[in-house]
């Protein structure tokens, strides 16, 4: 089947955060939405199908997962990354958000330190302050627009006695950098020397662009799957967060059994019905729209480069190896934080998110989203650049 990612689908009053909530999260309900996580496209016809065939029920009580969940998210990674992985090491869970907060309080203690690589999803920070552990920032190093890691501070701080889990977010949002495999070895090396355990987030790991590869940090050695947690959905690949079903896969059976117990104690586990159906349909029939929606946000991302290097040189963006989420480098316009924000959102109109969500070190950037119809990211582009022209960079 062809895809057409042209379409412009409206998206007003279908109680959507991205569209619905944009006065509230982005303080300003006339700005063009472009932040959170989440597409502006159709999503797969056999997804559709399926959660129609479910609702066409009629009979809505409690689900529960069947088997097939964990044998597709097996041959869903055995198919894509070449990770043979065990059906029964796959735990539910209703998002991958929540898998921050259970690690958190399944393997810490109050005044435990958690290390994340800023500038990060910023969804991995709050949980860490919000259960009074203590953040533990390993920082990237960004020289001439590419990232990379501090591995002699990495070390310094996993060797803290203190330091229990690492957040690491492969492929990273917001950056959009491809880990390679030489950066995982060293960073899950480091983190074995010193038990710290890893929470390896890879829900952007089928969104690589041009020929990248994603390397499951787990896949490489048994040893780093025995001391890791690694966390994959088919919610950005397949445009169905709000559906929310994940699968976690948890190798060694100590930490799987402890994470499963503090999901049970915390009873937020339970999915919706149509769930599964979708997860399923996603991971089983879906491969041809993953195929077409790659090559459509390289197109996409292309475009957004040259438009930004002829008409805009003073934002720049590195090399876009995953994600439709853009970083866009803004320091040259010599704008605070807050004339940032109200260049993009009071004055251009387009609601993107402000590189400090992702902590300090994104002071000076701004987060686009570019999972939308190419005319939407023109008007978007093409609204930026009048205020450009006419605060006069
Ligand atoms: C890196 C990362 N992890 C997790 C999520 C969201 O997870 P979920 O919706 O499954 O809770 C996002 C959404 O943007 C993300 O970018």
């Amino acid at each position: 089947m062809i895809y057409d990612f042209d379409e412009i689908i409206e998206r007003k009053n279908t109680q959507s955060s991205k569209w619905d909530n944009v006065a509230a999260r982005i303080g300003n309900g006339d700005a063009l939405p472009m932040w959170v996580a989440d597409m502006d496209f159709r999503c797969p016809i056999q997804v559709v199908e399926a959660v129609k065939k479910r609702a066409e029920h009629e009979i809505y009580g409690y689900p529960y997962v069947p088997p097939e969940f964990y044998d597709v998210t097996a041959s869903w990674l055995k198919k894509r990354h070449g990770w043979e992985i065990r059906s029964d090491w796959v735990v539910f869970t209703t998002g991958i958000v929540p898998v921050f907060n259970t690690m958190i309080q399944a393997f810490t203690e109050e005044g435990d330190e958690v290390i994340i690589q800023e500038p990060v999803y910023h969804q991995m920070i709050h949980p860490v302050n919000d259960n009074g552990r203590v953040i533990s920032n390993n920082a990237l190093l960004c020289e001439n627009g590419v990232y990379s890691i501090d591995f002699e501070d990495l070390e310094r701080r996993a060797s803290r006695a203190e330091a229990k889990l690492l957040f690491l977010c492969s492929p990273h949002n917001p950056v959009g950098k491809v880990w390679s495999r030489q950066d995982l070895v060293r960073i899950a090396e480091i983190c074995l020397k010193y038990g710290v355990i890893i929470v390896s987030d890879e829900i952007h790991s089928d969104l690589l662009l041009f020929g990248n590869r994603h390397v499951p940090l787990a896949s490489i050695d048994e040893r780093y799957a025995w001391n890791s947690v690694s966390c994959f959905a088919p919610s950005k690949t397949f445009n169905i967060a709000g559906l929310r079903a994940s699968g976690i896969v948890a190798p060694n059976p100590e930490i799987r059994k402890k994470l499963e117990n503090q999901f049970k104690k915390n009873k937020g586990i339970q999915q919706n019905v149509f769930a599964v159906p979708a997860y399923i349909a996603a991971y089983t029939e879906c491969d041809d729209y993953l195929e077409q929606l790659v090559a459509y946000l390289e197109k996409n991302i292309a475009f957004l480069a040259a438009f930004l290097e002829e008409r805009m040189p003073k934002i720049k963006i590195g090399k876009q190896e995953a994600t439709y989420l853009a970083w866009l480098n803004c320091k040259a316009l010599n704008l605070s934080d807050e004339a940032l924000a109200e260049f993009f959102i009071d004055k251009s109109l387009v609601g993107v998110s402000l590189g400090t969500a992702f902590g300090d070190e994104g002071s000076g950037y701004v987060r686009l989203n570019f999972g939308c119809p190419r005319r939407t990211l023109e008007k978007a582009l093409h609204q930026i650049l009048i205020q450009y022209k006419s605060f006069g960079f």
